[in-house]
């Protein structure tokens, strides 16, 4: 495994990180999830992402479960606040209220005394920012959090956090959590020159853009079994990527792959590697094979050549219009 500073900031991250959205809770069953833990730590992923909202708050227990009894110092837990975790109308969002109860249940549910990141899942246009980053601070003081990102957030939101946080003297944001693959790279025009400037580091998700970028979904065919794209929750949030446009492009990619002795998978997870504002890349995995067939990604270079033919080959289904970074116009 190699590792990078997550932005600016003093910590290290795995390069690749480990995530249990759709999976844990959900798409699989308890043993298969701390199988697929087990196999990230014995490949070195040290790094480890979670939300609340998963799968009914039910994906941070069953994480917390997989990492008892690893020492603590060589972890590093990311987890989120902002989707409903709850009935009521402050069981959401990123008021001081939700974010104090909901980092505590975060806690209870991990099994730990602080997470090393804490992100807003996305931006609350109910709530002022002012509020929100004072909260994140109070928690960085209280030691719940050691350090505080948002995910899917505009450049705009992301400058107007970071001049209240330098005028309010609170801790800064050091991360975003946004989508980024071959596929999706809308962060690369507004979000990336930001972050490179203010320091903060991309820990990027569905970086093999749910399964698709590994070219086993044929286009015309069925999607095999027991693949996200069979999963009544998982399938919801493949609509876009499954288009026979999209997935007959992608199997072009397989001779770049096999060229460089690489798989599907570690081809698109090297791809964003190659981004050097990228800090790590999420992957998610249903089985032990999956995560170290994944992690081969690590410090993979790949030259300009091989960056261009991805290009000509996915051509224009690569979407790239920064607009697509939002969020919802009002809460959830
Ligand atoms: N901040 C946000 O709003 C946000 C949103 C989404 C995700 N995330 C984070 O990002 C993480 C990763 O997202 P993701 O799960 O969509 O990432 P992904 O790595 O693009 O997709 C993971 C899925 O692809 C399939 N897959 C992975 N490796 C494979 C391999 N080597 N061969 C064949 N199939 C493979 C598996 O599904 P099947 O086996 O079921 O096909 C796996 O569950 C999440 O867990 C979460 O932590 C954050």
């Amino acid at each position: 495994m190699e590792f990078r500073h997550l932005g600016r900031s003093g910590l290290m991250v795995s390069e690749i990180s480990y995530g249990n959205w759709i999976t844990h809770g959900s798409q699989v069953e308890e043993d298969a999830a701390h199988a697929c833990v087990r196999a990230a730590l014995d490949e070195g992923i040290t790094t480890f992402d979670t939300a609340d909202v998963y799968a009914g708050t039910k994906a941070e227990e069953v994480l917390g479960r997989a990492l008892k009894g690893v020492r603590r110092e060589s972890l590093e837990i990311f987890t989120k606040v902002y989707w409903p975790t709850g009935p009521g109308r402050n069981d959401r969002g990123l008021s001081r209220k939700h974010i104090m109860e909901s980092i505590n249940g975060s806690l209870r549910r991990l099994g730990t005394d602080y997470v090393d990141l804490y992100q807003a899942h996305r931006f609350d246009v109910e709530t002022p920012l002012e509020e929100t980053l004072r909260a994140f601070d109070d928690l960085v003081r209280q030691g719940k959090v050691l350090y505080v990102g948002v995910s899917e957030w505009s450049a705009d939101q992301i400058s107007q956090a970071l001049k209240i946080a330098e005028s309010m003297g609170f801790d800064r944001l050091v991360s975003n959590q946004p989508q980024y693959s071959m596929l999706w790279r809308v962060i690369e025009a507004e979000v990336v020159p930001l972050s490179e400037r203010e320091g903060l580091g991309q820990i990027v998700w569905s970086p093999i853009a749910q399964g698709v970028l590994t070219g086993k979904y044929l286009p015309g065919q069925p999607p095999p079994a027991g693949s996200r794209a069979t999963d009544t929750t998982g399938s919801r949030f493949m609509d876009s990527l499954m288009s026979d446009e999209v997935l007959r492009r992608v199997q072009e990619l397989k001779p770049v792959a096999a060229d460089h002795g690489l798989t599907m998978a570690q081809l698109a997870v090297a791809w964003v590697l190659q981004n050097p504002n990228v800090s790590s890349a999420i992957v998610g995995a249903t089985r032990p094979e999956q995560v170290r067939d994944n992690v081969k990604a690590a410090g993979v270079k790949l030259d300009a050549d091989t960056m261009r033919k991805i290009d000509e080959i996915l051509g224009p289904v690569v979407e790239r219009d920064p607009a697509k970074t939002v969020s919802p116009a009002s809460r959830p």
